[in-house]
């Protein structure tokens, strides 16, 4: 695909909505940092030299979606997840073309597969949450008539609105719902509601989502149903439930009664629109595997991968499986905690949360001394400042797990990586484990050399402020490159 029509690729835009996104998310010698123009640095090491990301911002908006990038990236995404525009930059950079095949090992929503899909290059995702695994597999499944599925869904709807009439509740913000009978109403199981964070969701909206759910299952059309479902769990999670991403998951104040049949609509309304527009694209093959990325060469073939764009998790407790517990819940992910705990344990340990005694993954870092110092660092603090609950405890261990888990993935990648190939990790600095500074993406870089990669430069794709520390963290893109 040449540069013209990938810009149009980019530029399709139907929907003035605004962006919904959900989260996740420094010193060193070898290193020299090169100031490029005021608020912009890049660090250059080893040999090549990383380079500032184009449209860089020193703090703030450098991964909110472009207006012109919302069709099909703005169907469910996370809060700050990184933007199409960075994987468009990448793209161009490595010279990536329509014979060329990326991968994202850890695509959760697909930003990078939708992406390549709009400019034509074939890719393939990986995902171990079944959540993110399902969104990516939606949002690069363009082949639903438009029309077709509004047709469907605006019969769905209808059904729903009448059996909730039927039981005298409205779904009209005109028209609010008087008292109502609590026991009537539709519950979750007991033991997946256990799951869900305290009031995520009011009585009645969850009732009326159960009920439109159910709507749903009575009348699937499997040409359908999965937009269907992505679409419901986008108008739960930012308008009809009581969560609120700031960028953490919390709850908020309890809303008594949301509009739930016609918010689910008119997310459909723009599913359809965006599959309209995106129509005319040369779109590209995407296959997405629901797989642990540790374990990436037994679902991809041997040599099969031109160039890896990608954002894995960082050590900074952010658990994915908590910012997405209610749709998952509610989609029937994850059904009790022995669900969530197998869920949880082919996750990169990243949070305090997912850490078991028989984890090992610390073996792969066993010979690198910073990591080691790190999390001698992080346990020296803690004693020091008599901080002894679980989770504290946990931090010097998640540590050396996490980059161990990254060792592990960046191992078993070489097998299906094909000579040359080109690899971009989006990491972030980190401080919070007491405050001890995380490099990330320089270790990452020295985990990726101790295994044969060639480092090319890390690339600063932002700053911002640690709440804690006070400090600019560092969000950076680490290059490497696989000789063969
Ligand atoms: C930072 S998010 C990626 C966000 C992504 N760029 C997007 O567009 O939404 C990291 C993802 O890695 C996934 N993940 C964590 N450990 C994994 C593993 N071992 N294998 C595959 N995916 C994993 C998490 O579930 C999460 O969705």
């Amino acid at each position: 695909m040449d540069k013209l029509s990938r810009k149009e690729a980019a530029r399709v835009s139907n929907d003035p909505t605004s962006d919904n996104p959900r989260s996740h998310g420094s010193e060193g010698s070898m290193t020299e940092q090169v100031r490029l123009r005021p608020g912009v640095t890049a660090v250059r090491i080893g040999v090549g030299a990383g380079r500032p990301t184009p449209r860089q911002k020193p703090n703030g908006g450098a991964n909110r979606l472009l207006p012109e990038d919302r069709p099909v990236h703005q169907w469910y995404r996370f809060v700050l997840s990184f933007p199409p525009h960075l994987v468009r930059d990448y793209v161009e950079r490595f010279e990536i073309g329509p014979t060329h095949r990326v991968l994202d090992p850890f695509c959760g929503t697909g930003t990078t597969l939708v992406e390549c899909k709009k400019l034509g290059i074939p890719s393939v995702g990986v995902e171990a949450h079944p959540m993110a695994h399902f969104a990516s597999q939606v949002k690069a499944d363009w082949s639903p008539d438009p029309d077709g599925l509004l047709a469907h869904a605006t019969k769905v709807a209808g059904a729903a609105l009448a059996r909730l009439s039927r039981e005298g509740i409205h779904d009209d913000l005109f028209r609010p719902n008087g008292s109502v009978n609590l026991k009537a109403l539709r519950r979750l199981p007991p033991e997946s509601a256990r799951l869900l964070l305290a009031d995520s969701m009011s009585p009645l909206p969850l009732h009326k989502t159960l009920v439109l759910l159910d709507c749903l299952e009575r009348r699937r059309d499997d040409r359908y149903h999965r937009h269907e479902l992505l679409a419901l769990a986008k108008a739960v999670v930012f308008s009809i439930s009581n969560l609120h991403f700031g960028p953490e998951v919390g709850v908020a104040p309890p809303k008594t009664d949301a509009m739930v049949v016609h918010t689910w609509l008119s997310e459909v309304h723009s599913m359809a629109a965006d599959l309209r527009a995106v129509r005319r694209l040369q779109a590209a093959e995407v296959k997405v595997h629901n797989a642990d990325s540790r374990r990436i060469a037994e679902v991809l073939e041997p040599q099969s991968i031109d160039a890896v764009i990608t954002s894995p998790p960082y050590p900074n407790e952010k658990d994915y499986t908590r910012t997405t517990r209610l749709e998952s819940v509610l989609l029937g992910f994850i059904k009790d905690r022995a669900g969530l705990r197998a869920l949880k344990a082919g996750l990169v340990r990243s949070n305090t949360r997912n850490v078991y005694k028989v984890d090992d993954d610390d073996r792969w870092i066993a010979d690198h001394p910073e990591i080691h110092r790190i999390a001698h660092a992080i346990e020296a603090r803690r004693k020091c400042l008599g901080k002894t609950s679980g989770f504290e405890r946990l931090y010097a261990k998640v540590t050396k797990l996490y980059f161990g888990g990254m060792a592990r993935h960046l191992a078993e990648l070489r097998q299906v990586l094909r000579p040359g190939a080109w690899l971009a990790y989006v990491v972030g600095d980190q401080a919070s484990y007491l405050r001890v500074m995380i490099r990330t993406g320089r270790l990452l870089a020295d985990i990726g050399r101790s295994l044969g990669y060639e480092v090319v430069g890390i690339d600063l794709f932002r700053t911002r402020l640690a709440t804690a520390t006070r400090e600019q963290l560092r969000e950076e893109v680490v290059l490497l490159r696989w000789p063969g």
